[in-house]
C-alpha cells in the first residue's frame, strides 16, 4: 500500500468540535479512491489533512498517516519538501487560496518550480502550454500574464490541474475537480484524470458527483458526519449498497442512474 491513514479523526482545539471522526482507508498503487459524501461530512479536512494543510495550533490530528511506509502525521515540517508536490499533490477545492494574490501567474508558477536561465524558462514555457491545452486552456500567453484575481475558479482549477500534470507526483488529491466547470472542461479534465491512472498514479478523487465517481474511481469511501461509513469496489457500492444513506445518496444521483443503468 501507498498511502494507509488509520483511525485518523481531527478536533477543533479552540471549540473541541470533531470534524473528522476515526477514519481509516487506504489507496495503492495506480489506484483511484473516491472519497464520496454530503457537504460538510469532512473529505476536505482529511484531504488537507493528508497533505500537512491544517495548523496543528488550531487542529488536533491523532491516528496514523503512512506513506511508503513512513509515519506522516508527526514528521517535522521541515521534512516534508519531497513529501507535498514530488510525492503526493493536491488540487485544491478553491484554487484562489492556492495562488499568491499579488503575482501574475506566470512569476509564480515559475517561482515554484524554480526554474533558472532563459533556456529553462523556454522549456517549460512551451511543456506548461502543452497542459494548459489538454485542459482546454489554449491562450497560455494570457494565462500566465493574468493575476490570479482576473481569472475564474474554474479557469485556475484547470491551471492547478495543469500544475500538478507537469509535476507528475505518485498520488494526486483532487478536491471537487470538475464542480466550478463546464461541461467540456469537465469532459476534457476527466480524460486527463483517465489518462493519468493509465500512466500508473494513485488518487484520491474527492466528489458529490456519483457520475464522475462511477467513470474513474476503482473504490470508494462514503463519508457522513466525519466518518467512513461505507467502503468498497465502485461498483458494488453503487448498485448493493450497505448503508441506508449510501443507498439515498446513489437514488437521488440522477447523472449516476444515467451513467450505469
Ligand atoms: N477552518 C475550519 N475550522 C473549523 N471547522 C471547519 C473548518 N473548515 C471546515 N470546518 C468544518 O469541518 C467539517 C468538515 O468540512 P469539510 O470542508 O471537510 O467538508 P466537505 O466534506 O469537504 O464538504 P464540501 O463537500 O462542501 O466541500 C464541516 O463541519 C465544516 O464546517
Ligand atoms: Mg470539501
Amino acid at each position: 500500500m501507498m498511502l494507509t491513514v488509520s483511525n485518523l479523526s481531527i478536533c477543533t482545539k479552540r471549540t473541541k468540535e470533531v470534524l473528522v471522526h476515526s477514519v481509516s482507508f487506504s489507496v495503492g498503487n495506480g489506484e483511484t479512491l473516491g472519497l464520496i459524501g454530503e457537504s460538510g461530512s469532512g473529505k476536505s479536512m482529511t484531504s488537507k489533512c493528508i497533505m500537512k494543510l491544517l495548523n496543528p495550533r488550531l487542529f488536533d490530528q491523532t491516528g496514523s498517516i503512512q506513506w511508503n511506509g513512513r509515519e506522516m502525521l508527526t514528521v517535522k515540517m521541515s521534512e516534508l519538501r519531497d513529501y507535498r508536490g514530488r510525492q503526493i499533490s493536491m488540487i485544491p477545492q478553491n484554487p484562489m487560496t492556492a495562488f499568491a494574490p499579488m503575482l501574475k501567474l506566470g512569476k509564480q508558477v515559475e517561482m515554484g518550480f524554480s526554474l533558472k536561465g532563459q533556456t529553462e524558462k523556454m522549456a517549460f514555457r512551451k511543456r506548461f502550454a502543452a497542459a494548459l491545452a489538454d485542459v482546454n486552456l489554449p491562450d497560455a500567453r494570457k494565462i500566465l500574464g493574468s493575476y490570479p484575481h482576473e481569472l475564474s475558479g474554474g479557469t485556475l482549477q484547470r491551471v492547478m490541474i495543469a500544475l500538478t500534470l507537469l509535476q507528475r507526483p505518485k498520488l494526486i488529491i483532487a478536491d471537487e475537480i470538475t464542480t466550478a466547470v463546464d461541461a467540456a472542461s469537465e469532459y476534457l479534465i476527466l480524460n486527463e484524470l483517465e489518462k493519468l491512472k493509465k500512466s500508473g498514479v494513485s488518487m484520491i478523487v474527492v466528489t458529490h458527483d456519483f457520475g464522475v465517481a462511477a467513470k474513474i474511481c476503482d473504490r470508494v469511501a462514503v463519508m457522513k458526519n466525519g466518518e467512513i461509513i461505507e467502503t468498497g469496489k465502485t461498483k458494488d457500492v453503487f448498485t448493493k449498497p450497505q448503508h441506508e444513506y449510501t443507498r439515498q445518496l446513489v437514488q437521488a444521483s440522477v447523472l449516476f442512474q444515467e451513467g450505469l443503468c
